[in-house]
């Protein structure tokens, strides 16, 4: 059976400052989810990360499909009402239009959707992080996807041995989707050469070059690209089918020890690692640190299991330990340098002001 698998998410308020959403948003959203996806939805899973919801859902009416992202849109709605009435911070901040037109892509939310030939068994994990932006997957895909180090598969699987295309969006590029196939192992180079510039070069989706067929799918959404200005982090989602002729799950959870550093943290202004975090986690530290989770899941005739939650495990306990200290050593030099993002991915525009201000103050001596 041909399935979909649409993942839609968005920031629409959370307890507390940027921190978690309350049950009663979440619960409405669940609600709605129910009540206008009963005659469009096979089966859907609604999660929160950090203070961003996500509608995972499955139906068979293909990607971008008017009436799926509504429901998302509608789903979302309802929930800022919600926020609102409980005056939670930021309601509704990721809806950046009035009115519903056609495809939630361009709106705020952010978006992440497969369609497939199920597989007698289908695995995939979804992925969605918070308080950083989409590039913060570039190097747990390329290693998980290229590099023999982490993905053993790509040695001793046959499946695996022509490699992979991978599809890279330059997001700067806004007046209409500008994108780039690279084949591994082949273009190694450039692809890293790309992937290297988190804020600007994106992986948006990789493809098996034995089957042809889909593997990921991740979210390539900037707000600032969208409102013209920065409205939050783009807390990118991603999903990822697994085993047989992609990557092991335990492959593509490898990359996540690194701890790497990413763009967001506090005010998403600043440099943190990303830490590995069990579902439906929230935000501590210096607002963040950036987190990431994932659900496991199989798909039968487009209905889904329970999640299995990939980083819930005693290993990943000695991870988290090592990033807070990854993370405690950054902040520790505060605004200087590499801990702050340079002025082009600021969220905030006062300092541009300030050194307008003070450029007049400058005097040539
Ligand atoms: C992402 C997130 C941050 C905030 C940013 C602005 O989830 O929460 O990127 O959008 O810190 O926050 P305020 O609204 O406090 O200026
Ligand atoms: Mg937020
Ligand atoms: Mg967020």
């Amino acid at each position: 059976m041909k399935v979909t698998v649409s993942v839609l998410k968005a920031d629409i308020g959370s307890i507390g400052g940027h921190i978690i959403p309350s049950q009663a948003l979440i619960s409405e959203v669940k609600n709605k989810v129910k009540e206008l996806g009963k005659d469009l939805v096979i089966d859907s899973y609604i999660s929160h990360t950090g203070d961003d919801i996500a509608i995972l859902c499955t139906h068979e009416r293909g990607i971008s499909d008017e009436k799926i992202h509504k429901l998302a849109w509608d789903a979302f709605i309802a929930g800022t009402e919600m926020a609102k009435k409980q005056g939670l911070y930021g309601a509704g901040q990721d809806l950046l239009k009035d009115a519903f037109s056609g495809n939630i892509k361009g709106m705020g939310p952010a978006v992440a959707e497969m369609e497939f030939e199920e597989r007698p068994n289908e695995p995939f994990v979804f992925f969605a992080a918070d308080k950083t932006d989409p590039g913060a997957y570039n190097l747990p895909f390329y290693l998980g996807f290229a590099d023999p180090m982490y993905c053993a598969g790509l040695i001793l699987s046959p499946k695996m041995a022509d490699g992979f295309t991978f599809r890279i969006v330059d997001v700067e590029y806004t007046e209409q989707d500008k994108v780039i196939d690279l084949n591994t192992p082949e273009d190694l180079y450039d692809i890293a050469a790309l992937l290297r510039d988190n804020e600007r070069y994106v992986i948006e989706s990789i493809y098996s070059r034995s089957s042809g067929n889909q593997a990921v799918a991740i979210s390539t959404t900037r707000l600032h690209n969208i409102a013209g200005k920065y409205t939050g982090k783009d807390d990118p989602i991603a999903l990822v089918r697994v085993q047989g002729e992609f990557p092991a799950t335990g492959e593509v959870l490898a990359p996540y020890e690194i701890g790497h550093f990413v763009a967001g943290f506090m005010r998403g202004s600043h440099t943190g690692p990303l830490m590995p975090c069990q579902l439906n986690c929230s935000i501590s530290y210096f607002d963040g640190p950036p987190v990431v989770t994932g659900a496991a899941f199989c798909i039968k005739d487009g209905k889904l299991t329970e999640p299995a939650d990939v980083f819930d495990h005693p290993y990943w306990d000695h991870v988290r330990l090592q990033i807070s200290k990854k993370a405690t050593a950054i902040r520790r030099q505060g605004f200087s340098g590499a801990a702050m993002l340079p002025y082009s991915e600021l969220e905030y525009g006062g300092i541009v002001e300030k050194l307008e201000k003070l450029e007049k103050k400058f005097k040539l001596v």
